[in-house]
């Protein structure tokens, strides 16, 4: 078995029935803890982290031991503080998992193909015809008219049937000639993202911003960037947007704010005063900061205020002020602000680390366990804090559901059950979440170099589909702006570039859930050559690169750690020409690319290939669009437990679609499609009858 095997079908809770909570003391048992939804996640955490399977908490020996029992087992490796932090953060929370109105999977189809019908592909070829080797992707037709927004049947919403498309505008399209991506850039671009088949956009924030961290710093939240344009800019990307059937959902920062916001000003001038306590200002001496916490981009969370003689906590940069959600009229604030953009006709948002605003109110210092565990100090008093989900509610019920918008929140560290709490249908808090689990394999960190093997992805899709409750809807994503590119992870030296790039593709495209693109990703872009740390400008790139080096590590190797996980690989220009500046810009960049742009790897040169990473998106989506068993059926994995290999079927009322993968490199032996099966789309040009998948070949096939 694979050290990262997550067998979690075996393994779960006796039944999807919740079990009453009991608050847990270290009598309790790991089984105890593994029932409890912070419980579960929290140790599902710490063995990723270690990377070990979650087989080391449910095998019937260690489920039995008693946390008293671990604790003198593991000595002085874990101290009495650790368990006191870890059983608060577990009994904070009481709620119950949602309950299963229906099986969200049906049971496993393991090692069973899907039943044949009476003719084959093998048939088909044996005789000769040409049609059974021909990828059948003329069969639908990618999105090149109007449509209006898709009402789907029933009551679903929406969004479960949405593709979605994250643009980062500082990188996607400069209009006026300044080297940064701008609104008008995106109206230009309108017609491209129709024609990709995209349902909605998500833009990362376009407020106005002094840029610490790109924009999630924010100074107005009702104002657009100069750099980007004018609200008359917005309005008009907006109305482009809906006139060609797509919806546009905002980025929400609400955690924190710019220190240059009007609120975060007047708290420093008048303490008293209606905005005083807007943020988390603590007592202390200018040499000694509250508490222990680490901020996100390395260095404490706290910086000291000389005019209030205070510390103010940012979780993040220093200049991105963390809010004080316990205030209501902050609170207030928030929801007025959300409407203003609700009444303008945005359809929702993207809620930015939203997990992280109920802090515990006397701001603990964070546990040196969990601090080596995770890496950052002091998480375990906020990342789940005691009034979470009722703030969620109260954002909910005054903002969103008037409006009926969309959200999708940020949760950095939330597991399956945590998530689940989140987003349960009749718990009014958010639509869906992020969840990110799957972007590093166990014991791994974003700055490590390694070669990400899929057959992990595998696992962690068989998991969530098969016990993320069928109440809940799981988003599906790889890239996005603080992540480097998904194809460079798993082959880092741009092996089987445009292969893999549509394997991604089928795998995204074809599961359970709402699929989120991130610019470029239909492209094929990869991750970029910077040659320096001159080259990145990413704060948290940049922070960490000097604390390195402060440290004792030197420029190269530090250089090297921050290269591996640089969120500046996301970040380069959108390939739009093989002309200068990739077309993106007529001047240099804020940000400079490799310049791969002039081997093909541009949306204009794809856009006539039609074996290109660009044309099967198209496909693709469309392909999503027209077979409702994407979008609306069950699904059903077939061998599941077969290394590298992931098949599943799809199914609803009138259809299935049976979709088989090789994860690997490595050509892997599988039973032969059955017969009658019509092939819709692959990642190769031709299929090949030797009942061998070639590397990272995907098909997908009409049952
Ligand atoms: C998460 C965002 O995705 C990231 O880009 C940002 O730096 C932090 N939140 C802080 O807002
Ligand atoms: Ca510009």
């Amino acid at each position: 078995m694979a050290l990262f095997h997550r067998s979690t079908h075996d393994i779960r809770r006796p039944s999807a029935q919740p079990a009453a909570q009991q608050p847990l003391t270290m009598r309790s048992t790991v089984a105890d803890l593994w029932a409890n939804p912070v419980g579960h996640d929290a140790l599902t955490k710490i063995l990723l982290q270690l990377g070990l399977g979650t087989v080391w908490v449910t095998n019937p020996v260690v489920r039995r031991l008693r946390l008293s029992q671990i604790k003198s087992i593991a000595g002085r490796h874990l101290d009495a503080g650790f368990f006191d932090a870890l059983l608060a953060l577990l009994n904070s929370q009481t709620d119950e998992r949602p309950v299963d109105d229906e099986p969200a999977t049906p049971p496993l189809e393991s090692e069973k193909m899907p039943s044949p019908k009476p003719e084959s592909l093998t048939d088909m070829a044996a005789e000769g015809r040409d049609d059974a080797h021909r990828p059948a992707t003329t069969s639908v037709s990618p999105g090149t008219a109007a449509r209006s927004p898709e009402e789907p049947s029933g009551d679903e919403p929406w969004w479960k049937r949405a593709v979605f498309y994250q643009i980062y505008p500082r990188s996607f399209k400069d209009s006026n000639g300044d080297g940064i991506g701008d609104l008008g850039g995106i109206v230009e671009k309108l017609d491209y993202l129709r024609d990709l088949g995209v349902d909605a956009l998500w833009l990362s924030p376009i407020y106005d911003s002094p840029n610490d961290d790109n924009g999630y710093d924010i100074r107005d939240y009702r104002a657009i960037m100069a750099k980007f344009g004018t609200m008359a800019d917005f309005d008009r990307l907006l109305a482009g947007a809906h006139e060609r059937g797509m919806r546009l959902i905002m980025d929400l920062v609400v955690n924190h704010t710019s220190d240059e916001h009007q609120w975060f000003q007047q708290a420093l001038r008048d303490p008293q005063g209606p905005y005083g306590d807007f943020y988390l200002f603590r007592d202390g001496t200018p040499d000694s900061p509250p508490n222990n916490w680490t901020s996100f981009f390395s260095g404490s969370a706290w910086r000291y205020f000389p005019e209030r003689e205070q510390w103010g906590l940012h979780l993040f940069s220093s200049k991105q002020m963390d809010l004080n959600w316990d205030n209501p009229a902050l609170r207030r604030e928030v929801v007025d602000m959300v409407r203003w953009w609700l009444d303008k006709g945005v359809d929702g948002f993207r809620l930015d680390v939203i997990n992280y605003i109920s802090k515990q109110a006397e701001l603990p210092d964070g546990d040196g366990t969990i601090a080596q565990l995770i890496g950052f100090n002091g998480i375990e008093n906020y990342f789940y804090g005691p009034h979470l989900h009722e703030y969620l509610r109260q954002l909910r019920t005054e903002a969103f559901e008037p409006y009926d918008a969309f959200s999708v929140g940020e949760t950095p560290g939330v597991g399956l059950d945590m998530a689940a709490l989140l987003t349960g249908r009749d718990r009014h808090e958010l639509d869906m979440v992020f969840n990110f689990d799957h972007l590093e394999m166990p014991g791994k960190t974003r700055f490590d170099d390694y070669r990400y093997d899929l057959d992990y992805l595998k696992h962690y899709l068989i998991d969530w589909a098969t016990d993320y409750p069928s109440s809940c809807w799981m988003s599906l994503f790889y890239d996005n702006h603080d992540n480097p590119r998904w194809v460079s992870k798993v082959e880092p030296n741009g092996a089987y570039r445009t292969v893999l790039a549509k394997l991604l593709a089928v795998v995204q495209l074809t599961s359970r859930g709402t699929p989120f693109l991130f610019q470029g990703q239909e492209l094929g872009m990869v991750n970029q050559r910077f040659s320096s740390i001159d080259d990145l400008r990413d704060i948290e790139s940049i922070n960490l690169f000097h604390e390195l080096v402060a440290g004792g590590m030197s420029h190269t190797d530090a250089f090297a750690k921050v290269l591996a996980g640089t969120r500046d690989h996301a970040r380069t220009p959108v390939q739009w020409t093989a002309g200068p500046h990739a077309g993106f810009s007529d001047v240099e960049p804020w940000i400079s690319g490799d310049g791969d742009e002039r081997d093909g790897w541009n949306a204009a040169d794809e856009a006539t290939n039609p074996g290109s990473v660009l044309a099967f998106y198209r496909t693709m989506t469309a392909l999503r669009r027209e077979h409702p068993a994407l979008t609306d059926g069950t699904v059903a994995f077939v061998a599941p437990r077969r290394s590298h290999y992931f098949g599943y079927i799809r199914a609803c009322d009138d259809e299935r679609l049976f979709i088989e993968c090789n994860l690997s490199r490595a050509p892997l032996r599988r039973e032969p499609v059955p017969g009658g099966f019509t092939l819709l789309a692959s990642t190769y040009d031709q299929l090949t009858l030797d009942g061998n998948l070639r590397p990272y070949e995907a098909n997908v096939y009409q049952a």
